[in-house]
């Protein structure tokens, strides 16, 4: 309870400055990692301050942060931080985008919290003790038609460097399912899958970042989490599949493999 009680001050925090400055951004604070892959200032504003947050409460964890920090990733507790997940939405002024902070040990999530602001909600979980949005305990859909399931999923920054850019895939299910949403928040797709509100997810190329604290909230509320597989390399494999147990697998069989070579490296 400890950790996560700290995880859900420190994303609510979080998630108070970015709805502050949503809206309010100047062209100087827009900057660009890749062709499409925009970062602002408040993505490292915010990143900043969770992790001195974490430093001064648990100084001998590690920290595996999307802008800047990375640290002792080979601790025996490694926190996972996206300070701003859904910055092209955060940047246009689209109300899709939360703040994902969880903690995990031999990179097993031990628990996660994402936090919403715009809806302010806040999804969370701690390994054994179920989902809770906003302390409502919550469970994946019971849609077991899957042509009836709503499905969600996103193209990533590298879409153009790459033949994996998920589009087959996309052109593929877009017509065996009620529909695909593409809300540009990895995390909290996630969140969705594990509130019900979306029967399935997938993706390509998410890091461990984005996925970390949304694949234990849709575990924990019910759902099955894997790589395209079926095995458990989500996390620095760069492909996931979420999804309600009765549509998982169908959803699953429905993707193209993923090269194993494509992979995050921690070094
Ligand atoms: C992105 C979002 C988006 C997904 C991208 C991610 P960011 O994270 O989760 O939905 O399609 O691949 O990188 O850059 O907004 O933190
Ligand atoms: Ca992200
Ligand atoms: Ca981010």
């Amino acid at each position: 309870m400890v950790l996560l009680n700290f995880a859900v001050d420190v994303a609510k925090e979080a998630g108070e400055i970015l709805l502050k400055r949503f809206g309010n951004l100047k062209s100087s604070d827009i900057d660009y990692k890749g062709r499409w892959n925009v970062v602002t200032t408040v993505d490292t504003e915010v990143e900043r301050l969770i992790v001195k947050r974490i430093e001064k409460e648990f100084p001998n964890d590690g920290i595996l942060a999307e802008e800047n920090a990375r640290k002792r990733t080979d601790a025996e507790r490694v926190w996972l931080v996206d300070p701003l997940d859904g910055t092209v939405n955060y940047a246009h002024g689209l109300p899709f985008f939360c703040v994902s902070i969880a903690v995990a040990k031999g990179w097993k999530m031990e628990a996660g919290v994402v936090y919403s602001p715009c809806t302010d909600e806040l999804f969370y979980a701690e390994r054994g003790g179920g989902a809770f949005l906003n302390k409502r305990r919550i469970n994946v859909s019971s849609t077991s038609d899957f042509s009836k399931s709503l499905l969600a999923t996103g193209f990533a920054y590298v879409r153009n460097e790459t033949e994996h850019n998920n589009l087959a895939n996309f052109n593929r299910l877009n017509l065996k399912v009620e529909g695909i949403r593409r809300l540009g928040s990895a995390a909290i797709d996630l969140c969705y899958v594990a509130a019900g509100r979306f029967d399935g997810f997938w993706e390509l190329f998410l890091s461990p970042w984005d996925v970390a604290a949304g694949s234990l909230i849709v575990e924990e509320a019910g759902g099955i989490v894997t790589d395209i597989a079926g095995g458990d390399d989500y996390l620095f494999g760069f492909n996931i599949v979420a999804g309600n147990e009765k549509i998982h697998d169908e959803l699953r069989r429905n993707l193209e493999p993923f090269p194993e070579r494509f992979r995050f490296k921690l070094s």
